[in-house]
C-alpha cells in the first residue's frame, strides 16, 4: 500500500511518502519520501515550542513542501498533483498527543487532501509511530527485521522517551502492549530541555546537554536516581531537575529567577558562568541514563524478554543507545533502536502507525487530541 502520511504534532511539519507491507505481524515498510520542516530556531528565542506559533509555521510550510513531494514525485505539469493522488491508497494524520493547535493544522490540511483527491484518512497515534519507528529501513538496521523473519522479538519492552512521554511497555506483538510504567511528572526530555535551560543551553537541550557531558565527569555531581529503588515501572524526573537548579545555586551562589514561557527557574543571564557546565550536564545526563537504563532492564528480566525497543526523540542520546544496548546485551535481549533520522518527529514514522492502525481498523476520531495515550 502507498500512504502519505502528515505529522504536525509539535515544532516539526513532516510529510512522507512510504511503501507498506507485509500486514500486522510482519509489516515492512520502504520510504519513498520523508520530508522534515524544522521550526527549531523559531523556538529557540522562547526557549520552548509556542503552540500558535507552532501552528502558524505548520501551515506555511505545508504549500512549499506539497509542492517539493508533488515535483519529485510526478513532475510539473498540472495534473502532477492528480497523477501522484491516485497511487496513493490512504493517507494518515497524527491525531495527538501533542499541541492542539499544531495538530488541528495537520488535520485540516490532512481532510482537505482527502476531500479534494476522495482518499481515507486514517488517524496515527504519535506514540505509535515512536514505537514503530524502528522498523523502518536503514542501512544499519538489524537483518532480522528486514525480512519476515520477527520471530525473537517478542515479548519486548519498549521504552518510549520523548519531549511530552517517558512510557515502558510490554509488546506481545505489534499489536497487542501493556503499559508498565510512564512518568510521573516531566518526560525525560523535558527534563533535558529544563536543564539546559538552567545553564543558559539553547532550545532544544537534549543535543546540547548531550554535547556538553561528552567534555565532563559524570561523578563531578552527587545527584538524586529518582525511583530507581521502587518496585515499580514509574519514573520521576522533576526532582532531579530541581536538585540539579539546587547545585547550581548553591555552588556558584547565584540568585534565581523566573523567566521564560513556563516561569522554570533559571539563573539570571550570564550567571551560570562561574559553574563547571560540562559536568552538571555530565551528571545529569548520567542520573537520567542511570534511571532508564535499570527500570528498563528490570521490566525486560522481569517478562523474560528477548529484546529491547528504545525510540522517541531521546533515543537519538548516543550515551543512551550505548548503555541500553550494553545492558540488554549483558541481559541476554535483542537491542532495537531507529536510524538517527527517525528518532526525531517525522511523518515517516507516523505511517507506519497509520498503515498498523489501518490493518487493526483503529478508527482514531479525526480530531485533535493532546492527551492521548497509548
Ligand atoms: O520525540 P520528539 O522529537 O518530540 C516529542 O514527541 O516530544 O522529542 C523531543 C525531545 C526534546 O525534549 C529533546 O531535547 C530530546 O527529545 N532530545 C534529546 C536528544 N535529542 C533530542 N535528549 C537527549 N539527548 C539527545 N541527543
Ligand atoms: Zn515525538
Amino acid at each position: 500500500m502507498k500512504v502519505l502520511a502528515i505529522e504536525t504534532s509539535c515544532d516539526e511539519t513532516g510529510i512522507a511518502l512510504l511503501d507498506c507491507s507485509g500486514g500486522l505481524r510482519a509489516p515492512k515498510f520502504k520510504v519513498i519520501k520523508n520530508l522534515v520542516a524544522s521550526q527549531i530556531l523559531a523556538h529557540r528565542p522562547f526557549g520552548g515550542v509556542v503552540p500558535n506559533m507552532a501552528k502558524r509555521d505548520h501551515l506555511t510550510a505545508f504549500p512549499v513542501m506539497w509542492e517539493e513531494i508533488i515535483r519529485d514525485q510526478s513532475g510539473k505539469d498540472k495534473d502532477a498533483a492528480k497523477a501522484l493522488m491516485k497511487k496513493i491508497d490512504f493517507i494518515t494524520v497524527t491525531v495527538g498527543p501533542g499541541l492542539e493547535p499544531a495538530l488541528w493544522s495537520g488535520i485540516e490540511f490532512a481532510k482537505g487532501l482527502a476531500k479534494e483527491y476522495k482518499k481515507p484518512l486514517i488517524g496515527a497515534n504519535h506514540l505509535e509511530g515512536h514505537l514503530y519507528s524502528f522498523l523502518l529501513p536503514g542501512e544499519k538496521m538489524d537483518s532480522r527485521l528486514r525480512g519476515n523473519d520477527r520471530k525473537g522479538v517478542f515479548p519486548a519492552i519498549a521504552l518510549i522517551v520523548s519531549g511530552g512521554h517517558t512510557i515502558l511497555l510490554r509488546m506481545e506483538s505489534f499489536t497487542k502492549w501493556k503499559q508498565l510504567g510512564e512518568t510521573r511528572d516531566d518526560a525525560a526530555g523535558e527534563a533535558f530541555d529544563k536543564v539546559a535551560r538552567l545553564l543558559e543551553l539553547p532550545y532544544p537541550g537534549g543535543p546540547e546537554i548531550e554535547k556538553l557531558a561528552r567534555e565532563g565527569n559524570p561523578n563531578a555531581v552527587t545527584l538524586p536516581r529518582p525511583m530507581l529503588k521502587e518496585k515499580n515501572y514509574d519514573f520521576s524526573f522533576s526532582g532531579l531537575k530541581t536538585a540539579t537548579l539546587y547545585y547550581v545555586r548553591d555552588t556558584a551562589g547565584l540568585k534565581i529567577t523566573n523567566f521564560g514561557l513556563d516561569s522554570q527557574a533559571v539563573l539570571q543571564k550570564n550567571q551560570s558562568r562561574n559553574v563547571n557546565k560540562a559536568d552538571i550536564a555530565a551528571s545529569f545526563q548520567a542520573a537520567v541514563l542511570d534511571v532508564l537504563v535499570t527500570k528498563t532492564i528490570r521490566a525486560a528480566e522481569q517478562v523474560e524478554a528477548r529484546s529491547i525497543i528504545l525510540c522517541g526523540g531521546v533515543a537519538a542520546n548516543t550515551a543512551l543507545r550505548d548503555a541500553l544496548s550494553a545492558a540488554a546485551k549483558k541481559a541476554g535481549a535483542k537491542f532495537f533502536v531507529p536510524e538517527f533520522k527517525y528518532n526525531l518527529d517525522n511523518a515517516a514514522m507516523i505511517g507506519t502507525a497509520g498503515y498498523m492502525a489501518y490493518l487493526r481498523k483503529k478508527k482514531y476520531p479525526l480530531k485533535a487530541n493532546g492527551n492521548m495515550g497509548i
